[in-house]
This record gives C-alpha cells, sequence and structure tokens, in this order.
C-alpha cells in the first residue's frame, strides 16, 4: 500500500483542468500516493441531490488528506430548478459542499499564504509575503441566522438595553440577525496554529486582526486568547490591529507584515485583498486543516466559460499541493515545488492569459517539471 491516501476531488469546470495539472507534477515528484477518485459538485447536485455525496464523505475518513479543485454553485431558488425532474419539490436543498467539508471533518483553520514570486508582473510589490489565518468553523460565518425574526431572538434583544426597545415595533419580516459567535477553544487553536506556522517558517510577527474597540465581547476574546498564546512564543511579537485600519495597511506597506490571524468573515475579506497583492485567483491556494485531517484548494472557483479549455493558471493548485506536502511532512518536496515554480515565474517565458501569455493550463505544469 501507498504511505498516503490522497482523496481526488477535482470539482467542476477548471477544477479538473487544474486538478489535472496538479496530476503531472505528483507523478514527477513521485510522491508516494494512492490517489482515490471522489465525487464533489454540481453534477451530483442535479442528478442526486447533495453535491456532497456520502461515499465522498466515506473516502475522506479513509484518506490521509484531500486535494480538492473547485465546485460551482448558484443561489437556492436556482439550484432548485436545476435538480433532475424526478427529484424536484421533494424537499432537497443545495448546500455548500466546501462549507460542509470544513464542518464535518472541523478543518478549523484556513490557511492562505500570498507570495509575490519575483518576475510576476501581477504583483502589486515585490518581497511581499503573507499567510493569512483564518477561523473557518465559527464568528459570522457560523451559520445561526434568523428571518423572520422569531419572537424569543426578538426579546433577547429588547432585553439586551433600553436603547434596544427601538426594534420591539418593527415586523418580524422586516428584521434580520446573524450570530457572531467565538468560543475560547476555537480563538485559542487558531491563533496558536499561527504561532506555530511563523515558528515553523522563520516569521518574526503575528499580527491579530481584529476590532475589540466595537466587538468587545468577541474581539475581546480572540485578543485575550492571542496574548495569552504569545507567551508561549517569546521568540515572536504579537502585534494587534483593527480589521478596517490593518485593509488600508496591507495595500501601503504590504511588506511590514508576515503572519496575520483572524476570525472567520475578517479572514475572507483579508485573504482576497492579500491574494490580489500577489497575482490574484490563479496564484491563491489554501488549506483546510483540523487536527488530523485537511483538504487543500486553490481558492478560485470553477470558472466556467474556461471550463476545460485548459487556459487558466494552474499555479494557485500547485501551491495546493506545496501547502499539501508540507502538512504531510515532505518538506523536501514541499520546497523543490516552490523552487520550481518560482523559477518557472521568474524566466517568464511559459505564461497563462492572465499574466500576458498564451500557454496553457498544462503547459505550465510540464515546465514546472522540467525545473523540479
Ligand atoms: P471564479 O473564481 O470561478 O472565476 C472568476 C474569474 O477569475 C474567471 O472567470 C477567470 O477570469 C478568473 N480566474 C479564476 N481562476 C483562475 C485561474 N486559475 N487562472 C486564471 N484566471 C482565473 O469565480 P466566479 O466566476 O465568481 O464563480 C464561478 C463558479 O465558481 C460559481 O458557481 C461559484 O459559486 C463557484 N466558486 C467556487 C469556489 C470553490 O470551489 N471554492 C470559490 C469561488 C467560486
Ligand atoms: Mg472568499
Amino acid at each position: 500500500m501507498a504511505k498516503y491516501q490522497i482523496a481526488w476531488i477535482p470539482g467542476d469546470g477548471i477544477g479538473v483542468d487544474v486538478m489535472d495539472a496538479a496530476r503531472i507534477v505528483l507523478d514527477a515528484l513521485k510522491l508516494d500516493a494512492e490517489y482515490v477518485p471522489a465525487d464533489i459538485g454540481w453534477e451530483f447536485w442535479c442528478k442526486e441531490g447533495e453535491a456532497l455525496p456520502e461515499r465522498t464523505v466515506k473516502i475522506l475518513r479513509e484518506c490521509t488528506c484531500g486535494l480538492f479543485g473547485a465546485i460551482t454553485s448558484k443561489p437556492k431558488d436556482e439550484a432548485a430548478k436545476e435538480l433532475a425532474p424526478e427529484l424536484q419539490d421533494k424537499g432537497f436543498s443545495y448546500r455548500s459542499p466546501i462549507v460542509r467539508l470544513r464542518q464535518i471533518f472541523d478543518l478549523y483553520t484556513n490557511l492562505r499564504p500570498c507570495k509575490a514570486f519575483p518576475g510576476n508582473p501581477l504583483n502589486y510589490k515585490e518581497d511581499i509575503d503573507l499567510v493569512v489565518f483564518r477561523e473557518n468553523t465559527e464568528g459570522l460565518y457560523s451559520g445561526v441566522e434568523f428571518h423572520p425574526l422569531p419572537d424569543e431572538v426578538r426579546s433577547a434583544l429588547v432585553d439586551f438595553s433600553p436603547a434596544m426597545s427601538r426594534f420591539d415595533s418593527i415586523p418580524a419580516s422586516e428584521i434580520a440577525v446573524s450570530l457572531r459567535v467565538i468560543t475560547k477553544t476555537g480563538a485559542e487553536r487558531i491563533v496558536r496554529q499561527a504561532f506555530e506556522y511563523a515558528r515553523k517558517f522563520g516569521y518574526p510577527t503575528v499580527t491579530l486582526v481584529e476590532k475589540p474597540n466595537v466587538l468587545r465581547e468577541t474581539s475581546g476574546l480572540m485578543t485575550r486568547q492571542a496574548r495569552e498564546i504569545a507567551v508561549d512564543y517569546a521568540d515572536i511579537e504579537l502585534w494587534e490591529t483593527n480589521i478596517d485600519a490593518q485593509m488600508m495597511w496591507l495595500l501601503k506597506n504590504p511588506t511590514d507584515y508576515g503572519v496575520l490571524v483572524t476570525s472567520n468573515m475578517f479572514g475572507d475579506i483579508l485573504s482576497d485583498l492579500a491574494a490580489q497583492l500577489v497575482g490574484g485567483l490563479g496564484f491563491a491556494s489554501s488549506g483546510n486543516i483540523g487536527d488530523s485531517f485537511a483538504v487543500f484548494e486553490p481558492t478560485h472557483g470553477s470558472a466556467p466559460k474556461y471550463a476545460g479549455q485548459y487556459k487558466v493558471n494552474p499555479t494557485a493548485m500547485l501551491l495546493a499541493v506545496k501547502l499539501m506536502l508540507d502538512w504531510l511532512g515532505e518538506s523536501g518536496m514541499a520546497e523543490n515545488l516552490e523552487q520550481a515554480i518560482r523559477k518557472v515565474i521568474a524566466a517568464g517565458e511559459i505564461r497563462t492569459y492572465d499574466m500576458g501569455g498564451s500557454n496553457s493550463t498544462l503547459d505550465v505544469a510540464n515546465a514546472i517539471v522540467a525545473q523540479l
């Protein structure tokens, strides 16, 4: 049996294109792995009423980790219309398979490195090297939302303070509430992951990005935990910033920062900005990491207009492979792959359309293989 069982989950659209590129590179690296194909995405929603079939969850449970391409998703009503006729009106409702994966496997860390590779014409500035740690399971994306407003939630709101009595007379259908939930454990484990990464890869600072002056309780809890954990890492400095100001500073002085850690929604926003600073969707990879399982993916979607054309940039996918290799403990291979990617970008001869070139997805993979 191979050393690793890797769930192979291309999904929809260009997910397939970039996963083909990943396979070329993994085969060249001779990773001791077996790749176990698993279904996910739109096709399975339409045919089975489930974008993440139970058999896929089972495969994932038996694998070391997963490598995921991208999926297509659509708003609730549109999704319902595309269900197979025999499944219509049977109570199926579309749920994001990637959000479900994070929940089922408690993949609480969303790791998003954003590095400016020298020679990338899309870099905002040279020498940017940011790593965003986004909490992946709670915060404002916990999924606890109310609309129309139930009476008991209204009571809690109105009783909160005299100023809240203004919500008493608003009709239930005209008010919606989403809860921002932060737990001590949730805060602790994401901050600890950030510090561990900073130590492993030699970053001198960890920046906690929150808003404790306004979100006194939830951001307050994050801040207290971060300060407590920072004590265990005397060699790394903890910086504390507010999310709004951080967005400006990231544009102004992106090279001042290294590892950044934050809660779910702030991290979603922060990591998109960070990714754009180093070339955008073609370069943005991510890891969804739990204590004993992880799924790695490019952050882009299925880009249906390019599906099957092998036109898009596989770098984001290949950087996700690099993250996977690091997570597996294959540091030498991970480093080798990153150096090869770096060389191809620096040479500037093989480029996909987003970088101003006309090479294919697989040309890039093959050029990288030639550098391994
Ligand atoms: P998208 O990320 O699929 O594509 C937006 C545009 O970015 C593309 O049209 C293309 O111009 C560019 N792009 C994306 N990846 C690229 C790459 N590797 N190289 C070069 N250019 C690239 O986002 P969009 O169009 O908003 O969504 C399309 C579908 O993907 C939707 O169904 C959406 O729900 C889904 N989606 C899935 C995600 C996932 O699987 N994690 C994440 C984001 C969107
Ligand atoms: Mg996002």
